[in-house]
């Protein structure tokens, strides 16, 4: 199949394009650059350099002739979304829109969306968050997130474009960035490989669910099937505390520094854990790769490359 993957020069998409093309796919890579870097992008997948909301977007569709779309492209920081919110719609919904404009003129079946189980539920009312779970996002970007999928549900029942929203708890592993949702892991093995101080914000007793960016690639593959459709969450329905990280990445790192806590951030959400039963049931998806292991590859790979 012909895919456009959008984000394809970030964390989580280059991984997905690297397996798309091992499947035999044909990828184009539609990126800004603004976070993601060339070095991530696979030189068997064709470059796009374009914003989501270029002109240039609809010539392009209208041009390759894609069957699928697989839209990870976004601003994908909170605290930035909280600063800036029209930066942050700018991107993650009139980008989409611009995308979805273009796909519904073009050849497309079906999107593939990277949505957020830890910013769409809000804080949750009970433990792990399945998907009838009420949808009460505190930050512009879960605003965003749910804003989009409800788009996809629109161009899906007035113009036939299937779609596939991945609600993904934080994600971790090689090439991850600082500033996404498990940012946390990035920038205390950074630290810690570099001799510095690792801060820990409030007292460290937020949680989160960790999956690992290769179970988060097997649902991409999955969301190709035309079986496939709807919204799942993507998760472990275990949880990790700040402390727990600090300290697993402290040992990995043999790093010699003490456990420093500052103030904590405002507005941040104490828990966030979401359940897989959904998408185990009905498509056979569940995560593989336990935090220990996971977290060990993602060490390994700080270990050689210097957060930029
Ligand atoms: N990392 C997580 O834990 C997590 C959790 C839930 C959802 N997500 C979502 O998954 C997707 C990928 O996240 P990531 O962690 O790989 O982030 P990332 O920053 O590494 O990847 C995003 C990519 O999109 C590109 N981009 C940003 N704005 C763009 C625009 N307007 N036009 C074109 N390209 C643009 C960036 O250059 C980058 O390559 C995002 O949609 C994010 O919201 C991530």
């Amino acid at each position: 199949m012909k895919i456009a993957v959008t984000g394809g020069a970030g964390f989580i998409a280059s991984h997905i394009t690297d397996a798309y093309i091992d499947a035999g796919h044909e990828v184009v890579i539609i990126d800004n650059l603004s976070t993601g870097k060339r070095e991530n992008i696979n030189p068997k997948a064709k470059f796009v350099e374009a914003d989501l909301n270029d002109d240039s977007i609809k010539t392009l569709f209208a041009e390759e002739k894609f069957d699928i779309v697989n839209h990870h492209a976004a601003q994908m920081s909170i605290r930035i979304s909280v600063d800036d919110p029209r930066f942050d719609a700018n991107n993650n919904i009139l980008g989409a829109l611009n995308l979805f404009e273009a796909a519904k003129a073009s050849s497309v079946k079906k999107i593939i969306f990277a949505s957020s189980g830890g910013a769409i539920y809000g804080e949750q009312d009970y433990f792990p968050a399945d998907e009838k779970h009420p949808t009460n996002p505190c930050s512009p970007y879960g605003i965003a997130k749910l804003t989009t999928e409800k788009y996809l549900f629109y161009y899906k029942e007035v113009f036939g474009i299937d779609y596939v929203a991945l609600r993904y708890a934080n994600i971790y592993g090689p090439r991850q960035n600082s500033m996404g949702e498990a940012g946390v892991v990035a920038i205390f093995a950074d630290k810690m490989f570099a001799g510095e101080q690792a801060i820990i914000n409030g007292d460290g007793t937020n949680s989160r669910d960790y999956v690992f960016v290769a179970d988060v690639v097997k649902a991409n593959l999955l969301a190709l099937n035309d079986k496939v459709s709807g919204h799942f969450n993507v998760g472990t329905s275990i949880e990790h505390d700040v402390n727990f990280i600090f300290k697993t990445l402290k040992e990995l790192t043999s790093a010699d520094t003490k456990e420093i806590h500052a103030e904590g951030k405002k507005g941040e959400q104490k828990r966030s854990v979401l359940s897989y039963e959904k998408f185990k049931t009905a498509h056979a998806w569940q995560p593989t790769v336990n935090f220990a292991d996971g977290l060990k590859t993602t060490v390994d790979y700080f270990r050689q490359n210097k957060l930029k």
